[in-house]
């Protein structure tokens, strides 16, 4: 196959790539999306194997075919709330393949570069190892303490920034010594040693940063995988996958950042890690603050069948009670009633970007519904009534009136402001944050105890 038209397939899959992540950004254009980003990975895959580079294609076609198996196998049976753990476990496959793809390179007999470009081409060889190795780690612990395998808390070992200081010292070291070797019999002990202390130093990196941040780490690793990917499109001059390499890495960065703004974090904080233990999250705003005002599922159906307006604002125990459809079903039939229903989504509502939006989408909620936190936070006060389905960190008071909360001044959802709050939870079980929330003790709420799916039910069949 001509070289041109591999270069011309490869900037199609670029572009498809670039529409892809366009379309991802909002709920509407999400599946057409996803569907550039399929028929742009085929167009590359066909591509590549149409290349003259590739001679064997059982090699590869056998390989593809049971790996492609495994991963629909496991990805159609995975559950919503388990997403992010597949979304670790495969970044970890990037690294991995980064180190692999880095080893190979540097012992390919056909490849022979002289000056600069041996310099150039053993810098990316190094770079995708290095980076590859950290992913690689870190995906496997972020997946272990997703799955609750590793204990969430964060380890916080004595000196932890001078062990990583040393490991990155170290590193650089081995790096000029690994760029300064001529031989590969002699490159290879450095190369080997830097790639046990970088799989060290994303063990260590992940074991050190709490729970609460993991999807945080998430996406930070996403990055890192995208990164890893674009040194091996470097070390293999493959344009293609320096261009999804660097739309990866640059996606999972702004992500990364998007998501530490909602949680009033900040990004060095979370990757220096320590936040999310039992002692960080306990003290202030954990007392309990008053009465709490139950109110049964009959109750709540009387309340609703006498208001104009209602916001709905889901969170992680939704997800986790399934209860999207009969939240959907509770809307159609107060919007056929004439009340006005919105529905208010936390940037961080549930546990990974987009989580609650992709729940009302798949039960089939009208978008134009589905508003964002600073595009509703303002209409509270005019609201009739609120329903909180298994939220509750996004809706927690103490963010604003306590200056010493562990989650002070992260921008929460001012549910407050309404009529009246019906909070829906099971317990007075504290959220991620682990925090106490003065909301349920305010004179406004009712809480509505029990899972979240089975007194929606009850409220539509007493509506
Ligand atoms: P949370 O604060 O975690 O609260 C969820 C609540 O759901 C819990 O209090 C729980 O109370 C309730 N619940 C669980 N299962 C339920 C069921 N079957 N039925 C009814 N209620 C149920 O969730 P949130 O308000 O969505 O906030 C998200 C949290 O995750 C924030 O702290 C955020 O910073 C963190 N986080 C999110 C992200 C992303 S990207 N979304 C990233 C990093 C961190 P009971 O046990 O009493 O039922």
């Amino acid at each position: 196959m001509s070289n041109g038209f591999i270069i011309s397939a490869y900037i199609l899959s670029s572009i498809l790539f670039i529409l892809s992540l366009g379309g991802l950004s909002n709920q509407e254009t999400a599946r057409r999306g996803n569907i550039y980003g399929i028929i742009g990975m085929a167009i590359a895959i066909v591509a590549t194997l149409m290349s003259d580079e590739v001679g064997n294609y059982a090699l590869i076609i056998i390989p593809m075919l049971i790996g492609g198996a495994v991963g629909a196998y496991f990805a159609s049976r995975v559950e919503m709330t388990a997403m992010p753990e597949l979304v670790a476990i495969l970044h970890s496959f990037v690294g991995l393949a980064a180190v692999l793809v880095g080893f190979a390179t540097y012992v390919d007999p056909d490849i022979h570069f002289a000056g600069v470009e041996k310099t150039i081409h053993d810098v990316e060889i190094y770079l995708g190892i290095l980076i590859g190795a950290v992913t690689f780690t870190g995906s496997v612990i972020a997946f272990g303490k997703l799955r609750g395998t590793i204990g969430s808390k964060p380890l916080t070992l004595p000196g932890r920034h001078w062990i990583n200081l040393g490991i990155l010292i170290l590193c650089i070291f081995l790096g000029k010594v690994f760029i300064n070797t001529d031989s590969i019999a002699g490159g290879m002990a450095p190369l080997l040693i830097m790639t046990l202390l970088a799989f060290a130093f994303g063990v260590h990196m992940v074991m050190a940063i709490g729970g609460a941040d993991m999807p945080v780490v998430i996406s930070m690793l996403n990055s890192y995988s995208g990164w890893a990917a674009a040194a091996t499109g470097f070390m293999l001059s493959n344009d293609l996958l320096i261009v999804v390499g660097a739309l990866v890495g640059s996606s999972g960065a702004i992500l990364s950042y998007i998501m530490c703004r909602a949680m009033n974090r900040k990004f060095v904080s979370v990757i220096m890690g320590g936040f999310g233990s039992t002692s960080s999250v306990a003290g202030s705003g954990n007392e309990a603050q008053g009465e709490v005002v139950p109110i049964s599922a009959e109750d709540t159906a009387e309340l609703l069948g006498d208001i104009d307006s209602l916001v709905i604002v889901p969170g992680y125990g939704m997800a986790v009670a399934h209860a999207q459809h009969p939240v959907s079903e509770l809307t159609r039939k107060l919007r056929d009633k004439g009340v006005k229903v919105l529905f208010a989504i936390h940037p961080v509502a549930g546990r990974m970007p987009g989580h609650m939006n992709v729940l009302l989408a798949e039960a089939k909620v009208p978008y134009d519904i589905v508003l964002e936190m600073d595009e509703i936070n303002d209409d509270f006060p005019q609201t009739d009534a609120v329903m909180v389905i298994g939220a509750n960190d996004i809706v927690n008071p103490s963010a604003i009136d306590e200056p010493d909360s562990p989650i002070a001044g992260m921008p929460v959802l001012e549910v407050w402001n309404a009529r009246t709050v019906i909070v829906m939870k099971r317990s007075m079980a504290s959220g991620y944050a682990g925090v106490e929330n003065p909301l349920f003790y305010k004179e406004n709420t009712r809480m509505l105890f029990g899972d979240a799916k089975e007194s929606m039910e009850t409220i539509i069949s007493n509506l």
